[in-house]
């Protein structure tokens, strides 16, 4: 019995391969059971930013349209869109006011589909932003909850009297500055929100709110995504009983005291929601990924699910805390992710962080830091999700007078905060006015370096840092060491050498990251990994004059370089 079900599922498996598109959205992909979401890789769009189709100065979709092809040149796999339904765009689209909708200033839902089809053609999958622990303000459901006490949807959000006359109802802060509570003198009474007070926060007690919300994710479906990025999931519920939070020592960037959210960020009932919305993704072969800031790798685990029933993708942003470019902390960051159990997610900047080129970048070798970091975490075992720009060296382009910020926590925070502006800025096409991002005013100002890091430039250019993640990419997508095997670290304590394996049965690739700004040589140790191989095949590399081989154990390696070979068997 156990064996025919064992052959049933072979076939299948088999089948799926042959013909993906029989099974859903290619669910799986090989005979080994892979989904399509695990050697996909993943491009983080922000649309305002990414090309203006009518210059208006604000990117919108016919431009990502437009840039299809060099999606898929590129080797994207998969888009993921933060926000562009309608919404006041106070959180420039994280303040949604018609979860069913486009904004008009990123076009229609028919340019929607117009892109999903055109994505689809192509072989790359639509994953919308989905922002569930709150709406704008200007939702139909707050403006009918904020007008009277027994409105229908008063209790879709979260009311609470206050503590006594001018106190809110706890000390509960704002993650975007003061307090989380504001006063709706309509009818007297405290609503949260755990960012702006023009983003009040959906109470998911609500079996109401459940349900209407789920009903989003399948319309969005049946539309053709192919999945959600969750926002903010952490943030979905609050302690019933609304218990203080208790206060740390010293004061934050908002100049509030520090605070730990013990009872209104992280709990448990989270993950109920989460199993929820899989059974609902499943249905639909979707895949999830969570915005899920962790403070280390246990915690980070427990949004795979106890049963691996939450998300498929929950994001590890742990690596973005390593600012600087140090083998040792890579190394430990990639065994406690890679031993987690679950299928590791490896991000390096977004919308909501400073860009990778500034962090690592060390002012005279940011170029060769780029491909470095590029090397490392394309050539990891997991899915790894790019941040639009990162393939051309973009760097941050922070205001520079508190009058020039448009992200508000910029304004509420300068000097110490000056918003997430800087990282936001248009993509950069050409080396003409605006990048070639709009013949508009963009919204906000490219920086000088356009001029060199562009898209037009570096694809003309045989070593700049896009031909390199172009090389990289494609071997990813066809080296099946790269994309399934073990990762089995090497000489583990190299100061600077970051050197590991990528083994699939009796394929092994090898992995040399020189994370120093010298020049050095090392000596590989193979053999504890019972390997003799004594000559590495060169896959891809960013040393110059390289012959097709290398001999092995030992190996001469240029500063912030990367190699990348075959172990002949
Ligand atoms: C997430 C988003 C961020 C937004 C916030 C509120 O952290 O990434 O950009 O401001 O949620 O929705
Ligand atoms: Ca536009």
């Amino acid at each position: 019995m156990f064996r025919n079900l064992v052959i049933w599922a072979m076939v299948l498996m088999t089948f799926c391969f042959a013909v993906p598109f029989a099974c859903g959205q290619a669910k799986i992909v090989d005979a080994e059971g892979h989904q399509w979401w695990q050697h996909a890789v993943f491009y983080e769009i922000y649309p305002r930013s990414f090309a203006d189709s009518n210059n208006d100065g604000i990117g919108d979709l016919k431009g990502i349209t437009s840039k299809m092809d060099y999606l898929k040149d590129l080797g994207v796999d998969a888009i993921w869109m933060t926000p562009c339904y309608p919404s006041p765009q106070i959180d420039f689209g994280y303040d949604v006011s018609d979860y069913e909708n486009i904004d008009p200033m990123y076009g229609t839902l028919k340019d929607f589909d117009r892109l999903e089809a055109d994505g689809q053609k192509r072989g790359i999958q639509i994953i919308m932003d989905f922002v569930m622990n709150h709406s704008s303000d200007q939702h139909q459901w707050f403006i009918d909850s904020r007008s009277s006490r027994t409105s229908t949807h008063r209790n879709w959000y979260v009311w609470h009297d206050g503590k006594g006359p001018g106190q809110p109802p706890n000390n509960w802060q704002s993650t975007f500055g003061h307090s989380a509570w504001t006063l709706d003198p309509k009818t007297n009474q405290y609503y949260y929100h755990y960012f702006y007070p023009e983003q009040p926060d959906l109470n998911w007690r609500n079996p109401a709110v459940e349900k209407a919300m789920f009903d989003v994710t399948r319309w969005w479906y049946d539309r053709g995504v192919a999945g959600f990025r969750l926002d903010a999931v952490d943030t979905l519920f609050e302690d019933p009983d609304l218990r203080d939070n208790p206060i740390l020592p010293g004061k934050n960037k908002f100049g509030d005291p520090n605070m730990e959210d013990k009872y209104n960020v992280k709990l448990p009932e989270v993950h109920e929601v989460l199993r929820d919305l899989r059974k609902v993704a499943d249905q639909h072969n979707a895949v999830l990924i969570g915005e899920t800031w962790t403070k280390d790798v246990s915690e980070l685990k427990q949004y795979y699910g106890e049963h691996s029933n939450e998300l498929q993708m929950p994001m590890d942003f742990l690596f973005t805390t390593v600012n600087k470019v140090s083998a040792p902390e890579f190394r430990r960051q990639i065994a406690a992710v890679d031993s987690a159990g679950g299928w590791p997610v490896y991000v390096l900047s977004n919308h909501d962080i400073v860009r990778s080129y500034n962090r690592y970048g060390d002012g005279q070798h940011n170029d060769a830091i780029a491909k470095l970091m590029a090397g490392l975490y394309l050539s990891l075992r997991g899915t790894p999700i790019m941040y639009y720009g990162e393939e051309i060296g973009m760097e941050n382009n922070d205001p520079k007078r508190k009058e020039d910020v448009k992200d508000p926590i910029g304004k509420i925070g300068w000097p110490q905060e000056k918003g997430r502006d800087g990282e936001r800025t248009p993509m950069q096409w050409t080396s003409d006015a605006n990048a070639g991002f709009t013949q508009g005013t963009p919204w906000l100002p490219v920086p000088p370096s356009y001029k060199t890091h562009n898209v037009a430039n570096e694809q003309q250019d045989p070593n700049s840092i896009l031909q390199f993640y172009r090389h990289l990419l494609a071997l990813r997508h066809q080296n099946r060491a790269l994309l399934d095997g073990d990762y089995v670290p090497l000489n583990e304590n190299d100061p600077d050498v970051l050197s590991y394996l990528r083994r699939y049965k009796d394929q092994s690739v090898l992995v040399v990251l020189n994370m120093s700004s010298q020049a050095r040589t090392i000596d590989l140790d193979l053999a504890s990994k019972g390997i003799n191989s004594k000559k590495a095949q060169t896959l891809l590399t960013t040393m110059g004059n390289e012959g097709k081989e290398r001999t092995l154990p030992q190996m001469s390696l240029e500063p912030f370089s990367v190699y990348i070979g075959e172990l002949s068997k």
